[in-house]
């Protein structure tokens, strides 16, 4: 499949990662990817926290539509199974989010959209934040695994030798497109080295 016909919905909650996020948004939209964007309440307080500007006011100097879906809204259509996508991303994902999607409550419609992404067996990809992580965080990660979702903490590569934060942001975002099978031009991949002759 081209990325141009994939349809991915982009979840974005309230942990540290504003810019994981945008970058995601900035390379699926580069990949000719529709976008359904779902921000929660706490996405847009992080957001202005760590960005000074809110999601509404960045989305509105970008190019090209997005359709964004109320995060409150459970008669979107992304709370149905029968709507289709190729798949899911959260990112970041909150502690918060991921016991909710482990416990399938559905209190949102990134909980619930996430519900659907999983019970139709399509690609989930959760980018959770948190450190240290405690047993609970654990356990809710396991059980997603257990359930489909593939668990991909932002945590950062250094062998393409990052220079900026740009650099680290779009190798994070780089992986976990190529976790839904889209390589974006970001990606760097480790090919091997000769073994060096110096002990
Ligand atoms: C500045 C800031 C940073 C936060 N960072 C994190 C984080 O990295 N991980 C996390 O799980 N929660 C974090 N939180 C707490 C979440 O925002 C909070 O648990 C919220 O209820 C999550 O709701 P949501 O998942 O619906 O967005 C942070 C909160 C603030 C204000």
């Amino acid at each position: 499949m081209s990325n141009k016909q994939r349809k991915i919905i982009l979840g974005v909650t309230g942990a540290s990662g504003t810019l994981i996020s945008r970058q995601i948004l900035l390379d699926l939209q580069a990949a000719g990817v529709e976008i359904s964007l779902i921000i929660s309440e706490w996405a847009e307080q992080v957001s202005h926290h760590e960005t000074g500007i809110t999601w509404k006011e960045w989305l509105k100097n970008q190019p090209g539509s997005i359709c964004q879906e109320e995060w409150k809204n459970m008669a979107s259509k992304l709370a149905s199974g029968s709507s289709e996508s190729d798949g899911m991303i959260v990112a970041p994902c909150s502690m918060g989010t991921l016991g909710g999607i482990a416990a399938g409550i559905s209190r949102n419609l990134i909980e619930r959209a996430a519900d659907v992404t999983l019970k139709e067996k399509r690609p989930l990809i959760l980018v959770p934040r948190e450190a240290p992580l405690n047993r609970i965080h654990l356990t809710n990660m396991l059980n997603l695994s257990d359930a489909g979702a593939t668990i991909l903490p932002p945590i950062p590569s250094f062998y393409h030798k990052p220079e900026s934060i740009d650099d680290l942001l779009c190798q994070i975002s780089a992986r976990i497109l190529k976790s839904l099978g889209i390589i974006s031009d970001h990606l760097y991949s480790w090919r091997g080295e000769e073994p060096s002759e110096e002990p």
